[in-house]
């Protein structure tokens, strides 16, 4: 008997390359997954856009006083869409604030994000800059699961970049995308087809 696509919320600050990319996997039969939900803590970003465009179910959260995380009464209402959308995974493809406990405890050992450095090395923002600024010779992506540390969870897989001399920020963080988005859809499609999940 086959296994039930995977429900996947997707929570986002950025463009949306990382959604971008599941979809396609999704599409290119893949990832035996469905989106069933996109929400962004930032109501002018660009995934939000791809949500819409693609037909998903789609929103943009209250404005958050804070930066490093939202208030928890935001949050609750995150977990809460998630919960609406029977969400078996959430999924922060660039969700830039730590996750609390209002998103974590309902969701425990469900939410998976996409890093873009080999950690434990560069946590935090802007990786890519932090892994130029310390000359390192490579760099790279890590996908985990998320706990209430910041980019503390347990590592499921990582990719390797290589840094150039000739690299800028840009660059840089072009290739670790490219690299983003082969590891994060190969990472969802072994979890979708994990027989102890049905
Ligand atoms: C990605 O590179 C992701 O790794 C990073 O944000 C970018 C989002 O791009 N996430 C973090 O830095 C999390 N701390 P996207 O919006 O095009 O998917």
């Amino acid at each position: 008997m086959s296994t039930a696509p995977l429900r996947i919320g997707v929570l986002g600050s950025g463009k949306g390359s990382n959604l971008a990319a599941i979809l396609r996997a999704i599409q290119a039969g893949e990832l035996n997954a469905v989106v069933s939900i996109v929400l962004s803590d930032n109501p002018t970003a660009g995934i939000l856009t791809l949500g819409r465009e693609r037909g998903i179910p789609t929103e943009a959260l209250p404005v958050s006083k804070f930066r490093s995380k939202l208030e928890p009464e935001i949050e609750t209402i995150a977990a809460e869409k998630f919960a609406a959308a029977q969400t078996d995974l959430v999924v922060l493809a660039g969700y830039m604030r730590m996750v609390k406990a209002p998103l974590l405890v309902p969701f425990s050992n469900r939410i998976i994000n996409i890093h873009p450095s080999l950690l434990p090395s560069f946590p935090g923002l802007e990786a890519w800059k932090q892994a130029l600024e310390a000359k390192v010779p490579q760099t790279g992506c890590t996908v985990h699961w998320v706990d209430s540390g910041m980019d503390t969870g347990k590592i499921i897989a990582q990719a390797a970049v290589p840094i150039w001399p000739t690299d800028t920020p840009e660059t840089l963080h072009g290739r670790i995308q490219e690299a983003e988005h082969k590891l994060f859809p190969a990472c969802l499609a072994k979890i979708a087809e994990d027989p102890s999940r049905a």
